[in-house]
């Protein structure tokens, strides 16, 4: 398997595939949200996965974040490629913007975040300081400029609880702690997928202004989705291009 996407909200298949197959997998650590898509992009093997499931049935709370990574683990994945939908907070963050962030402040609570919590399993503290594979990300930013697609390298992903959207207290709290965007499902994703040591990286796509961020005064799902269409047009260029040549 040459690279594993999991797709976030907008993005429930990966288009252009060939030779598609599913599998439903169990794993040590329960089911994840639903089957995994393989195919092949050019010459190179491809898995994907529906974070919240292809029917979005799944809130983020509730993914069973192990399971998926370790069924991408299963399948032979070392890399993967985390897609999550986003609110911006840095003024360069805007609607429809697509960001490749190089930190994390995790505000979540009462996840299962670690492999390490089954009974009599080894004791790990990973090296956390820099939480996405700089390589991955170096990559993902290349073939982005090979692909004409602008990004925006680097920035602080906030991941709160969910579902419900941030006050404008917690998001200026959470500009003043150095968060450039938030979302609700990069951790403990990301910190999983260290514990697998599995390589990984994020492409955060703008949805919409975090709350009080923009002139809006509520939050609109219609704009989030209509925002979200047009970004997630972006990724599939974006990983094909990256898959050419790495
Ligand atoms: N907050 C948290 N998660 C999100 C948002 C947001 O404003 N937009 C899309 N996912």
């Amino acid at each position: 398997m040459d690279l594993a996407v999991i797709g976030g909200t907008g993005l429930y298949r990966f288009p252009g595939l060939a030779d598609v197959s599913e599998q439903v997998l169990d794993t040590p650590w329960g089911k994840p949200s639903d089957a995994i898509v393989s195919g092949r992009l050019g010459s190179r093997r491809v898995a994907f996965i529906a974070r919240h499931g292809r029917g979005h049935d799944i809130l983020p709370h509730k993914v069973n974040y192990r399971a998926n990574l370790h069924a991408l683990k299963q399948l032979g994945a070392a890399r993967v490629i985390g897609v999550n939908a986003v609110g911006g907070i840095r003024a360069d963050m805007g609607p429809r913007v697509v960001a490749i962030p190089d930190q994390i402040i995790d505000y979540t609570h009462g996840r299962s975040t670690s492999y390490c919590d089954a009974d009599g399993a080894e004791v790990r503290h990973i090296d956390f300081s820099e939480p996405y594979t700089s390589t991955l990300r170096k990559d993902l930013i290349a073939a982005a400029a090979r692909a004409g697609i602008a990004v925006v390298d680097g920035g602080c992903y906030g991941a709160t609880q969910g579902p419900r959207l941030e006050t404008r207290a917690e998001i200026a709290r959470m500009r003043r702690d150095g968060c450039d965007l938030v979302g609700m499902t990069g951790m403990p994703e990301a910190a999983l997928a260290r514990e697998l040591d599995l390589d990984y990286a994020c492409l955060a796509l703008v949805a919409n202004w975090a709350a009080g961020c923009g002139d809006e005064a509520e939050i609109s799902l219609d704009e989030i989705f209509a925002n979200l269409e047009q970004a997630t047009a972006k990724v599939p260029p974006i990983i094909a291009e990256m898959l050419r040549q790495s």
